[in-house]
């Protein structure tokens, strides 16, 4: 890893990549993360359990596109820090010629992502904020890597819900939407809560710690028009360890939602 101070990373400021990884057991976070881990757990008791379902989701989507699905092309927004079973190294155990591009906004995830795919000319990292559609997707990367003729799953997996109303995330689903080719899936979760004294306590506990590099909890019915216009895939819209489940769920006291769609 290079000296911190050659990144733009401020180990005061708890950032969501980090919490995430702290969450996922990972070692690539500090103190004022755990900090913000230990609030929110506070607020929400077993929220390390969602992130670990959460986790498991994006693992058996990626299968089910690559295998059920025949998908060979993936755009990852917000892919957070590398673990183990990432999306490359699931699909390309289906398709051995399968292309991945990450994209994360968090340098922590760029020089560990970066590292990790050095060895791979399948798979390339952009640093950039999602809401750039353009620099991702005429990225010289992405455009050696993703042919924009076949089908590509777009994945916002529990990123959505880092970005506020003004910047209009269902917009940045429907633009990337709107590149790929017939065909093309797009998969996501995004943290929900019907109960709105739960969403105003959370989003005003994350944007506090961020600094307001935070979105929004929403409803479920604010995150369902990012699939107007797509075929849902059954059982559509669901708790997101109850889309077609394993048997690694861990106990979890709120939810998520998922909703892949199939773009037509
Ligand atoms: C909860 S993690 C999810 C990681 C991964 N998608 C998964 O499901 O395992 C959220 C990720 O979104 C990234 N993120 C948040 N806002 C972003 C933005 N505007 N552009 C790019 N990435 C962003 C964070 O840095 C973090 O890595």
């Amino acid at each position: 890893m290079q000296p911190e101070e050659n990144l733009q990373i401020d180990p005061t400021v708890p950032t969501v990549a980090r919490v995430y990884d702290y969450y996922l057991g990972g070692t690539d976070n500090y103190e004022a993360d755990r900090i913000l881990a230990a609030q929110i757990d506070e607020l929400l008791p077993g929220t390390r359990g969602l992130a670990l379902n959460n986790r498991r989701f994006l693992e058996r989507i990626t299968q089910f596109l690559a295998s059920d699905c025949g998908i060979r092309q993936f755009i990852d927004h917000g892919s957070g820090l590398p673990t183990q079973n990432n999306v490359h190294q699931i699909a390309q155990r289906v398709h051995p010629d399968a292309r991945v591009i990450y994209n994360d906004n968090d340098s922590i995830c760029a020089v560990h992502g970066q590292r990790l795919l050095a060895d791979d000319d399948s798979t390339a990292f952009i640093l950039a904020d999602m809401r750039d559609t353009d620099i991702i997707l005429n990225h010289p990367d992405t455009k050696r890597l993703i042919d924009f003729s076949e089908p590509v799953a777009v994945l916002f997996n529990s990123v959505l819900h880092c970005i506020p109303d003004r910047d209009d995330p269902i917009g940045l689903v429907h633009r990337v939407m709107d590149r790929v080719a017939p065909g093309s899936y797009l998969a996501l979760a995004h943290l929900v809560s019907d109960d709105p004294d739960m969403r105003r306590k959370l989003t005003d506990l994350m944007l506090g710690a961020t600094q307001g590099n935070w979105g929004r909890l929403r409803t479920v019915d604010e995150v369902r028009p990012c699939f107007d216009g797509l075929e849902v895939i059954e059982p559509g819209l669901v708790e997101l360890t109850t889309w077609r489940p394993d048997d690694r769920r861990q106990e979890q006291t709120w939810d998520m939602i998922e909703f892949p769609g199939f773009r037509s």
